[in-house]
């Protein structure tokens, strides 16, 4: 039985009760070969009941759709939906081990999209019409208007453009979520506005998703949580790469080209992210603020320090034990939290404006700075390239770290030529490893190679790389290759499993 008081306040939309309806009712309306939109990204506020619904199904008559979402999704769905063959296209992020599998055997294809690009896509007909959305909710207005719950991501404009729209109304999403959203669609180009977005607080829309209430086709009452966030504490290395960063900003703030309340932070998601952000807490540093997609649980450790002054986000993905201290207290945070859309969290346009410090993960760059962020050896999708490129081309400081061996340093993170390029060297300022910071503002290709090598590579890697460099150098060229040997690091690992061949202590046996 379902509270009344509950659903008074949960639900104010008049017809609700007509549209009540379980998860498997719900399903049934999406048929195979379908474009449906869904909430999620980054293991929060994505729809949980629908989705396992349409797992079951699959199991008993073919059902195979285009699934988007804003990014990934947590409570395994990309796992159980990859298993039940029901993904025969989806983007535009996912972080799932299952689906990777599949996408790098050819049984999903997979759209690796900026994540400040698909609803434009959608919108200007470059993608397939969306038959149905289904989108989180914490509440329903009294038109209709749909309140998203721990994430926006693409859930607004999936709702609009949709023909159809699910709701999946979660009694276990705070209420007090609503008022947090700020929810501002772009007119359609070339005659747009600029987007009012002056400052990471500006308000520029409405608290709820707006939407035609004779779309809504069902609503699903649910109570399951988020999947809590996976950050790892700092480990040495991280930590290490973290205080590279927080000597570089002071020295930066030293030398005047920054303040002290340094520029709106932007900081990927994973441990090495939330590292640098845990350790801003112990700088020289006050008044930040961040204009960002996900806020992890560091930005509720700065906004506990006073050190952080106002977050904007389009997702909160937080531990178990944060998320226990952030849901029960969501008031204290109200006045400093914005959750946006992701096309105007990471809007480049937007970021462009903020002069935003951009700090994303690498999985490899080479001595010029071209930054691999998505394929193993240029071929194996990770995860894709998410916001970083939104954020790295735009920024005014694009800074990216990795640490400088995989693999038990079976691999160095550090190449002569980056095997897939998700991030041209135009487009990184600053790379660091846990050895050290590279500053190449301002430097050529063979100025930047030196630093690269000296900085940031492994010790045990450099002299091969050193090697490299002076025989490409010798060749001539503006950014020197020797062209046969440019990816023999990655063939390497083909074919041996590793990079050692290239590490000082074989080439030591090899004389
Ligand atoms: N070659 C092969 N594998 C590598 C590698 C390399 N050069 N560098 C890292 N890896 C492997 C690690 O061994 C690890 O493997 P495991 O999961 O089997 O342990 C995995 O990649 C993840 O690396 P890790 O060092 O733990 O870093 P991470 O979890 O922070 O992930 C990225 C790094 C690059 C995969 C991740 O940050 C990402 O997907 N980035 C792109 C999207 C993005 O930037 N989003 C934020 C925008 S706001």
């Amino acid at each position: 039985m379902l509270d009344e008081t509950i659903m008074a306040q949960r639900c104010r939309w008049a017809p609700w009760q007509s549209k009540l309806c379980t998860a498997e009712q719900a399903a049934a309306h999406i048929k195979n070969g379908m474009t449906v939109g869904m909430s999620g990204f980054t293991r929060a506020g994505e729809a949980k009941a629908v989705p396992l619904a349409l797992a079951e199904m699959a199991a008993k008559e073919p059902l195979s759709i285009t699934l988007m979402t804003g990014a990934s999704l947590g409570n395994d769905l990309d796992k159980l939906l990859t298993e039940a063959n029901v993904l025969a296209r989806r983007m535009p992020f996912q972080v799932d081990s299952t689906l990777r599998r599949a996408i790098n055997d050819g049984r999903v294809m997979f759209m690796d999209q900026h994540l400040s690009e698909t609803v434009e896509l959608l919108r200007n007909q470059q993608l397939e019409k969306l038959d149905l959305a289904i989108v989180e909710a914490c509440a329903i207005t009294e038109d209709g208007g749909i309140v998203p719950t721990t994430s926006v991501g693409n859930s607004a404009s999936y709702a609009i453009l949709a023909d159809k729209v699910i709701i999946e109304l979660n009694l276990s999403a705070p209420l007090a979520l609503e008022g947090l959203h700020d929810i501002y669609i772009p007119q359609m180009r070339p005659t747009r506005p600029p987007i009012p977005v002056v400052a990471p607080d500006s308000r520029i829309g409405v608290p709820y998703i707006p939407i035609d209430p004779a779309k809504i086709l069902a609503i699903v009452i649910t109570d399951k949580s988020d999947s809590p966030s996976t950050v790892l504490p700092p480990d040495q290395d991280t930590q290490r790469i973290a205080d590279h960063l927080i000597a570089f900003f002071t020295q930066e703030v030293e030398q005047g080209r920054l303040a002290p309340s340094l520029l709106p932070l932007q900081a990927g998601i994973g441990t090495m992210a939330n590292a640098v952000m845990s350790g801003l807490a112990d700088g020289p540093f006050e008044h930040l603020t961040m204009y960002s997609e996900v806020l992890q649980d560091s930005t509720f450790d700065l906004l506990d320090a006073g050190k952080l002054d106002f977050a904007s986000g389009c997702s909160i993905t937080l531990s178990e034990e944060r998320g226990k201290s952030v849901w029960n207290n969501l008031d204290a945070y109200r006045d400093r939290l914005i959750l946006r859309p992701q096309e105007l969290s990471n809007h480049p346009g937007i970021v462009r404006r903020l002069g935003i410090i951009a700090v994303n993960t690498a999985l490899e760059a080479d001595i010029y700075g071209n930054v691999n962020s998505t394929h193993v050896c240029g071929t194996r999708m990770m995860n894709g390239i998410g916001g970083s490129g939104d954020f790295a081309r735009n920024a005014q400081l694009s800074i990216f770290v990795t640490k400088s061996v995989a693999k038990g340093g079976d691999i160095s993170s550090f190449v002569p030529f980056a095997s897939h390029v998700d991030h041209t060297e135009h487009d990184v300022d600053i790379l660091v490893s846990e050895h050290g910071l590279a500053d190449l503002r301002g430097l050529a290709p063979r100025e930047r190679a030196l630093v690269v090598i000296e900085q940031c590579a492994d010790p045990a890697y450099r002299p091969a790389l050193r090697a490299y460099f002076e025989e490409a150098s010798g060749r001539g060229g503006h950014t020197p290759h020797c062209l046969e040997q440019a990816l023999s690091w990655h063939l390497a690992v083909e074919q041996e499993g590793n990079m050692r061949r290239f590490s000082i202590d074989e080439l030591a046996e090899v004389g």
